[in-house]
């Protein structure tokens, strides 16, 4: 092999190794993409619960920004939980000046189970310095409310909702659909007033745990490979779709994936 293509997650850590920066490695080496990583946060957790936190403070933020960057520059990169109020500022610094490209921005505000990850201040920034450079953002639908300023019900709420999002910066809008009712499932895809729906059956499984971080993953990883956009959120969906329906209860909460499913 002479090289792969590089892709960098920014996002917490996940003990369980089913979300965060553990979950994003492991994509990205599904899709043959070389993975590396800054380092946001700690987190002591399993399937069950998050029993506590450790923060990254703001020179080592950097520090590791700066010490990857000047050395190995990647093809896309993504953020996930970056709750600390100095980090969008600080890591726009580091898009700008590495002229880092392909940006999956999940913005990572409310959890499955309905926690709040982000404090609103922390949100304003990332609105402010980070919105402006991705290429895509994935909320789900209560991330979609609190961007949007809409309450989410029917079709035209959630067109209406990625066409506010987009005007905050983002090229292109990714709305989840995992959080809404019924057995058929539709995720929405937003690029310059053109919509495209992905529908498919809701699987019946607790085993949910990272299934956004996954996705945001795989859309990162085939976009280091070089896919256009849409393709890369179609593929991606499917990818997170077979992960979802492959995997193994592992724990005894909400499990993760079967991130080598396709193996
Ligand atoms: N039960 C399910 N069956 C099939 N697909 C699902 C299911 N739950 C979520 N998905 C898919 O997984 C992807 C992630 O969507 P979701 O809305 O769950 O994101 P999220 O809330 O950000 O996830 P997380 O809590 O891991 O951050 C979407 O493509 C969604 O359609
Ligand atoms: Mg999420």
């Amino acid at each position: 092999m002479k090289s792969a293509p590089v892709a960098l997650s920014i996002a917490g850590s996940d003990t369980c190794g089913g979300a965060g920066i553990q979950a994003d490695i492991k994509v990205f080496e599904e899709f043959k993409v070389y993975g590396t990583c800054v380092i946001a946060g700690l987190t002591a957790q399993n399937t069950r619960q998050v029993k506590g936190f450790l923060k990254i403070p703001k020179y080592f933020f950097s520090l590791q920004l700066e010490t990857l960057l000047s050395d190995i520059v990647p093809s896309a990169f993504k953020t996930g939980m970056i709750g600390e109020y100095f980090m969008p500022k600080t890591l726009a610094f580091f898009i700008k000046k590495y002229r880092l490209k392909n940006f999956v921005l999940d913005p990572v505000i409310v959890s499955k189970s309905g926690a709040c990850l982000c404090s609103e201040k922390t949100r304003r920034e990332s609105e402010k310095y980070l919105y402006p450079l991705s290429d895509i953002i994935t909320p789900n639908i209560p991330e979609a409310e609190i961007i949007s300023k809409i309450k989410i019900r029917t079709e035209e709420d959630i067109i209406f909702a990625c066409e506010k999002i987009s005007q905050k910066g983002p090229k292109s809008v990714l709305l989840k659909g995992g959080h809404g009712k019924g057995s058929v499932l539709r995720d929405y895809y937003w690029e310059k007033g053109n919509i495209k729906v992905f529908s498919r059956k809701r699987i019946n499984t607790k085993n949910t745990h990272g299934t956004g971080c996954s996705l945001s993953a795989a859309i990162t990883a085939l976009l280091a490979s070089g896919l256009e956009r849409k393709e890369a959120v179609k593929r991606a969906l499917e990818y997170a779709e077979g992960a979802i329906k492959n995997s193994f209860g592992l724990g005894k909460g909400w499990g993760p994936l079967n991130h080598f499913f396709y193996r």
